[in-house]
């Protein structure tokens, strides 16, 4: 099976649309499920000039390029990544008998070494899990502050909140969980040796490896940095260049620091040597992170939300992160209007979507924070009753944010999280969301330790009302306090149809990521498409502040957006893609994995087959 970016190339303009649609990957069945400007897309549309529009739109949202491999199906066990090298790692321990959780574990710390600017072993996340059994866990290592924290740490004298204090050096960082969540799962549910789990990550840190063309592309922002962050030259060549595709990258600190932690256990990290390093370098900056905090710090495992969407349930991540909760109020709200009958990128779907995202974004503002510090309304926020309330308010027209109190701004810049979904041959399946918060966090390489911390306590509301590094405002909730996880929208997921799995997913995008998960299901479940079509289709969001749909470019034609703005919507375009989702969906037993074209992602399968017709 070819990827979409060989398909692509392949593409020359007067080809029919049969062609392009072969060459899209994507099955016609999905295509007649297409449907715009309140009528019935078909092949009558495709024909009629819109071909290159399709083109173009895709081309534009991607500009890492389809270089990377498309759908993969496989017996025996799937792993998906936004990092073909860590795919292959997940793909091998599989193959030598390892569960998903082993799996799990050993794309965590290949990520750590070959995507540095979101693999980590210096930040945190969320692990769900659901073993054949059928019994589901959810570990949750979100970073806390520090212990020496405090409300207004990020405010001058003022008031004022001082410019990238909460994003860039030592004060930015909360206290990592990766190394105990990674171990939390091992020691629960791996059936490998630990060590054996971490083997792959310590030889590609020493041995190094190739870059790609999506490092190369992601290094070029730290060149801007090098002067006050001297550290992050080990991602450079001599001289201060960025390393280039094929350049090699070797990080002995980090391959030692891994082995350490293979050897003696999580313990190195948070009470031995590698707990010094951090410590040092936090204090010796003028951070407040201590060997205490990382003594003290607890990995949590906690019930996951569940919801459900036109039957098939939905299984996802519970506070600190307000990704689970969002999503099955969005999908409760959705779930009133008959959105297969208005049809795909119609301006009415696009309309109800955004409006049951803009009050459930009202709600992630206002209610949600760590549940060890404040109450969540989760019950009352995921229930059927509420959504039909909030549904009552929509009507035909937009409703400003306004009316909704507050004020917002548009995001600021660029940033970087990743996913990995993993399913073995038993039928245990893993999905993952790990980040630094920002691509490469904070900055600050732990010298010594040779990895990056990272810029997580930006995700606490640290005024109320001042919008964080993805435009999201929140309220007392989510305020800093001592020891306290930073609300996420990270939202690792499981879908269940009929009681088994069916869909492992998850993306980064900080406020996008939501929004970017109901979108797949709805696609999947209202609109019947294909894997690749549902992971392909260009991407909107809508997150109360700003006010306005985010979109990606090109993806609203002249029409759908006239008729939005007539509406009373705003549309944002953006360059920038929304998302790089990493998505298992099973079928009778076979397992098929569809990296994000908008990402250099890949799935790798144990014994691959071709795809059913689904
Ligand atoms: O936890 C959160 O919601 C954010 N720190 C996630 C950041 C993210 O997804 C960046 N990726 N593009």
């Amino acid at each position: 099976m070819h990827g979409l970016g060989e398909r692509f190339s392949t593409f020359t303009k007067g080809q029919s649309v049969d062609t392009i649609k072969d060459a899209l990957g994507i099955r016609f069945k999905s295509f007649q499920k297409f449907k715009a400007w309140g009528g019935t897309v078909s092949d009558r549309w495709l024909n009629m000039g819109n071909v290159p529009l399709i083109l173009a739109v895709v081309i534009a949202v991607s500009p890492a390029g389809y270089c990377q491999s498309g759908e993969v199906c496989a017996h025996g066990g799937m792993v998906v990544s936004a990092c073909p090298l860590a795919t292959s790692v997940g793909v091998d321990i599989l193959k030598r008998g390892g569960n998903a959780i082993d799996a799990a574990v050993a794309v965590g710390f290949a990520l750590a070494v070959t995507f540095p600017q979101a693999g980590n072993i210096g930040g945190g996340g969320f692990m769900l899990i659901r073993l054949k059994s059928g019994e589901t866990d959810f570990i949750d290592f979100r970073e806390k502050a520090p212990i020496a924290a405090s409300r207004d740490m990020y405010l001058d004298a003022q008031g004022n909140v001082v410019e990238n204090l909460s994003l860039l050096g030592p004060l930015a960082s909360g206290v990592p969980g990766t190394v105990a969540g990674l171990f939390r799962a091992h020691e629960l549910y791996g059936s490998l040796p630990w060590h054996d789990c971490i083997a792959p990550a310590v030889s590609l840190a020493r041995e190094g490896f190739a870059i790609s063309s999506n490092l190369a592309a992601s290094l070029q922002n730290l060149q801007q940095y090098l002067r006050e962050y001297p550290a992050l030259k080990q991602f450079t060549k001599p001289g201060g260049s960025p390393l280039a595709p094929g350049d090699t990258l070797k990080q002995r600190d980090l391959a030692k620091s891994l082995e350490l932690i293979a050897d003696t256990g999580p313990d190195a990290f948070y009470r031995g040597p590698i707990a010094g390093c951090i410590a040092e370098e936090m204090q010796s900056s003028g951070g407040v992170l201590s060997r205490a905090d990382l003594e003290q710090y607890g990995v949590r495992n906690r019930e996951p939300v569940r919801g459900t969407f036109r039957g098939y349930e939905i299984i996802s991540a519970p506070p600190p992160s307000s990704g689970g909760t969002i999503l099955i109020e969005i999908l409760n709200i959705v779930e009133g209007y008959d959105l297969a009958d208005l049809g795909c990128m119609s301006y009415n779907y696009i309309h109800y979507l955004a409006e049951a995202e803009r009050r459930a974004y009202v709600d992630r503002a206002r209610y949600l924070g760590d549940p060890d510090f404040v109450d969540n309304p989760v019950s009352k926020l995921v229930s059927k009753e509420y959504a039909a309330s909030l549904r009552e308010s929509i009507g035909l027209r937009a409703t400003p944010s306004s009316r909704f109190s507050g004020d917002g701004e548009p995001d600021r810049e660029k940033k970087e999280t990743t996913h990995y979904s993993i399913v073995d041959k038993h039928g245990n399946a893993v999905s993952t969301t790990t980040t630094l918060n920002d691509s490469y966090g904070s900055k600050v390489v732990v010298r010594g330790a040779g990895f990056l911390m990272n810029n997580e306590m930006d995700d606490f509301s640290i005024k109320p009302g001042f919008p964080n590094l993805y435009g999201l405002v929140g309220s007392e909730a989510n305020a800093i306090e001592p020891g306290k996880r930073m609300l996420s929208s990270m939202a690792p997921t499981i879908v269940l149809k009929n009681g088994n799995t069916y869909l492992v997913l998850g993306t980064p995008g900080g406020s996008t990521i939501i929004t970017t998960i109901a979108q797949i299901i709805i696609d999947m479940i209202d609109f019947k498409m294909g894997l690749e079509a549902a992971v392909a289709t260009p991407r909107f969001h809508h997150q109360w502040l700003p006010d306005c749909i985010t979109v990606e470019s090109g993806a609203f034609n002249v029409y759908l957006r006239r008729n939005l703005e007539e509406k009373g919507h705003r549309i944002e375009e953006r360059f920038e893609r929304i998302g790089n989702a990493q998505t298992i969906e099973i079928a009778d037993s076979i397992a098929c994995g569809m990296p994000d074209p908008r990402g250099g992602g890949r799935a790798g399968g144990v014994e691959r087959t071709e795809p059913q017709e689904r």
